[in-house]
């Protein structure tokens, strides 16, 4: 099932998401969905906030290729346990549809998390799947991409989005 993505500045991405303790059917249907709607949307990432779930939940797939094979993460209750390094990469969100900016990030981390079944699970990584995992964790603090831009080119991209919301 395809679901509705929240975009900014819709207040319930601005809060924080709860430990899932129940790793149960309605979850897994969950992931699902969510799997289904960020291949719909084209995105690499998608976080259960921004789909109306306050949840530590997010998937991730950074194949954007047609050729580059598919591989599915699920991530939940994780945390960035170690990291090492900066990179700066451009993102974008499916909550702010039509922006993106350089975010500077760790360029290694390490995530401890969850997979569907409750079994705990370690994943070091760097560059892209990095910086996703970065990008969706904050969704889960309430924080969006443009909350990390330097004070003045927050304040821009802010105007902007403002102006471009109105019209
Ligand atoms: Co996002």
């Amino acid at each position: 099932m395809i679901l509705d993505i929240l975009t900014y500045p819709n207040p319930e991405l601005y809060k924080i998401s709860k430990p899932v303790e129940k790793f149960d059917k309605s979850l897994h249907s969950l992931l699902n969905n969510m799997a289904e709607t960020m291949y719909e949307a084209n995105g690499i990432g998608l976080a259960a906030p921004q789909v109306g779930h306050k949840l530590r939940v997010f998937v991730i797939d950074i194949a954007i290729d047609e050729e580059d094979e598919n591989k599915l993460y699920e991530f939940i209750n994780p945390k960035i346990s170690q990291s090492s390094g900066t990179l700066t990469f451009e993102e974008g969100c499916l909550s702010v549809p039509g922006l993106s900016e350089e975010v500077k990030r760790k360029e290694k981390i390490q995530v401890d998390y969850f997979d569907r079944f409750g079994k705990p699970q370690i994943l070091e990584t760097e560059g892209l799947l990095a910086v996703a995992i970065q990008h969706e964790n904050d969704h889960l603090d309430g924080v969006l991409f443009i909350d990390r831009l330097s004070p003045i080119r927050r304040r821009m991209v802010k105007k902007k989005l403002s102006k471009a919301i109105t019209l």
